[in-house]
């Protein structure tokens, strides 16, 4: 059998490194997440948009290990907020302090419904954008670069429907399905998601640029 030549991705979620390692197989490529590497300690992603922080996450990780990296930033932008929290999203409630209990994913989503109390339903578009970077050891101008996205139209819901996956799923409405992202199953949300679609869209642009 060949080798797999290995990636690394720059995360320690075991999920997301499942996520891209099976449609990466059959392309003849192992995806490695950062726990065999505790060598790659905090990254600063202080970039202003997802793409600029997927390719300062992969750059740093392919210097340090010398091997192809995959990066990934996402988050959620609603219209009515001018796109906001965006590139923030996971920090979007950090100047709130947290109720007694409360994670930081449900003081987010209490900071978001109470920003959009009393927008009508047609103002409530919003979409969760996720940009994908791919950086060779070496190669680190943006050019050179593999940067693909993928984004979920939808809308911000009034209150918390559903309590699968995370962030906030419980008020994002797939208008098509009519039910939220925290009501689908993990292979229904990866069927319609933007980190889906992300996911599907560097498998496609993958050997074409490994070639290039
Ligand atoms: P990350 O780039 O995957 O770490 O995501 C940044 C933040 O965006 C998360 O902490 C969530 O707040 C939000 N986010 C990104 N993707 C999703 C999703 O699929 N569902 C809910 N929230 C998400």
């Amino acid at each position: 059998m060949t080798q797999l030549r290995r990636v690394v991705l720059a995360t320690h979620n075991q999920g997301k490194v499942r996520e891209l390692a099976e449609p990466l197989k059959a392309l003849g490529v192992e995806v490695l997440g950062l726990g065999e590497f505790p060598e790659v300690g905090d990254i600063i992603e202080d970039g202003t948009t997802f793409a600029d922080n997927a390719c300062i996450k992969a750059a740093a990780v392919a210097r340090i290990t010398g091997l192809t990296s995959i990066a990934d930033d996402s988050g959620l932008e609603v219209d009515a907020l001018n796109g906001r929290p965006g590139v923030y999203s996971a920090r979007y409630s950090d100047d709130m302090p947290l109720l007694e209990g409360e994670t930081r994913d449900a003081c987010n989503i209490r900071k978001l419904i109470a920003e959009m109390a009393g927008v009508p339903d047609s103002g409530r578009t919003a979409r969760f954008v996720c940009t994908m970077a791919a950086v060779r050891p070496g190669l680190y101008a943006r050019e050179q670069a593999l940067i693909v996205s993928g984004a979920w139209e939808g809308r911000i819901l009034a209150e918390c429907r559903g309590t699968n996956g995370f962030g906030y799923d419980p008020v994002f409405l797939d208008e098509e399905l009519g039910i939220s992202a925290a009501e689908m199953t993990r292979e229904q949300k990866m069927g319609r998601s933007h980190r889906g679609c992300a996911v599907r869209a560097l498998v496609r642009a993958w050997p074409a640029w490994l070639a290039g």
